[in-house]
């Protein structure tokens, strides 16, 4: 599909509907876009490529675009496959092509391509590196980490247009969620969980990003996935710099729980009931067992309070909560208060080993003490799931 954005610039990007899990983890349940854009000045720059799985669709939307003119730059922001994967084709197809990126970036590209010749062929950017297109002139500002560490992002004046490589990105394709971010019902909801789970270990630079660009007059940004921002620019930079802050979204308890054979989860619906009872305004039920990992990773980062209940297993805790804690320790889970409810029918060990995982993140205040109940909840559990409840409020 190619869109005419402004009178120089076309959207050459590419919707993936038929993806079964992105970065072969994450279910895209309204697909995923791979977005790409083309600035026709005086000089053609394409900016950035797109997923192999696009690519007939990506190479036809070029020459579309570019209506029989060379494209002198391909200016690479980002390595990843899901953008560069036409890379090669293109110094292949327009030999006066010269290929802009961070000079990590452009060490790195063999990586990819074995048989790619780059001599004479690409300009290194950094920092402050201008690039002047004619009317339009990019201006590259570094940003290591969001999401690799050869990323860099690139401002251009003449539109207020902040290429922002994967940031302000998120999962959905831009025909079933919207062009523009106006026209997408709920931009936060896959905007943060795919900012936790693909971004959110590098909060750092993505601070660090957010400073860097808080001088500049953006009017629009054009993300690598997901729909093009124009509106309500001051929600989006919001969201972000709580996202990047690791801060509180929603004021809630969110509520995670692995059950094998229903008991833990009964118990962890009862603390639920008593935490309402006791005014908590939202409190979120997850059965880990039976959800996306994704979405729950979200839902721990956006709330202020988690808790969590599991069943004892193999001498350790039950699966599904070991792997949602190793997700949230390698994200950078932190500075949120936790709770732990364990369930054991003969030797409880999921408490300890939820401790030692928590223990491990950075400023987590536990709980103390945590509740322990055999098998099922009985009616003799009530007062400690109700001690736990005022802990947590
Ligand atoms: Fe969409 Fe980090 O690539």
């Amino acid at each position: 599909m190619v869109t005419k954005l402004t009178d120089t610039v076309r959207y050459i990007g590419a919707d993936d509907l038929d993806l079964d899990l992105f970065e072969s983890q994450y279910i895209v349940p309204q697909g995923m876009s791979y977005n790409s854009y083309v600035i026709l000045d005086d000089k053609v720059a394409v900016m950035d490529t797109a997923d192999a799985r696009k690519a007939d669709e990506w190479k036809a939307n070029l020459k579309e675009a570019i209506d029989g003119r060379q494209p002198d730059y391909l200016v690479v922001h980002h390595l990843e496959p899901d953008h560069s994967a036409l890379i090669e084709w293109v110094l292949r197809e327009y030999p006066s092509v010269t290929v802009v990126a961070s000079a990590k970036a452009i060490q790195m590209l063999p990586q990819f391509f074995e048989d790619i010749e780059l001599d004479g062929r690409t300009l290194a950017v950094k920092e402050g590196s201008e690039l002047s297109l004619g009317s339009h002139c990019l201006r590259f500002v570094a940003a290591p980490m969001v999401h690799w560490p050869e990323v860099m992002v690139s401002f251009d004046e003449l539109d207020g247009a902040l290429y922002s490589a994967d940031a302000f990105g998120k999962f959905g394709a831009l025909s079933k969620c919207g062009f523009y971010g106006r026209d997408d019902d709920d931009w936060a909801c896959e905007a943060r969980r795919y900012y936790f789970n693909i971004v959110g270990k590098f909060g750092g630079p993505v601070r660090t990003l957010l400073d860097k660009t808080s001088a500049l007059a953006i009017r629009t940004i054009r993300p690598l996935h997901g729909p093009i921002l124009e509106d309500n620019m001051e929600e989006y930079l919001g969201l972000y710099k709580i996202w990047s802050r690791y801060d509180v979204e929603t004021d809630g308890i969110f509520i995670a729980c692995a059950s094998i054979h229903g008991g833990t989860l009964a118990a962890a619906e009862k603390l639920a009931d008593i935490l309402r009872s006791k005014g908590a305004e939202r409190v979120v039920v997850s059965d880990l067992c039976r959800s996306d990992f994704a979405e729950n990773v979200e839902d721990a980062f956006r709330h202020s309070k988690l808790v969590l209940a599991a069943s004892s297993y193999d001498g350790g805790v039950f699966t599904p909560m070991y792997e949602f804690l190793h997700r949230l320790q390698i994200k950078g889970y932190c500075n949120r208060k936790v709770a732990i409810l364990e369930n054991g029918s003969w030797a409880p060990s999921a408490g300890r080993v939820m401790k030692e995982m928590v223990g491990a993140m950075s400023n987590i205040e536990l709980v103390d003490p945590m509740v322990t109940i055999r098998s099922r909840m009985k009616k003799s559990d009530i007062p400690a799931l109700e001690n736990l409840a005022d802990a947590i409020l």
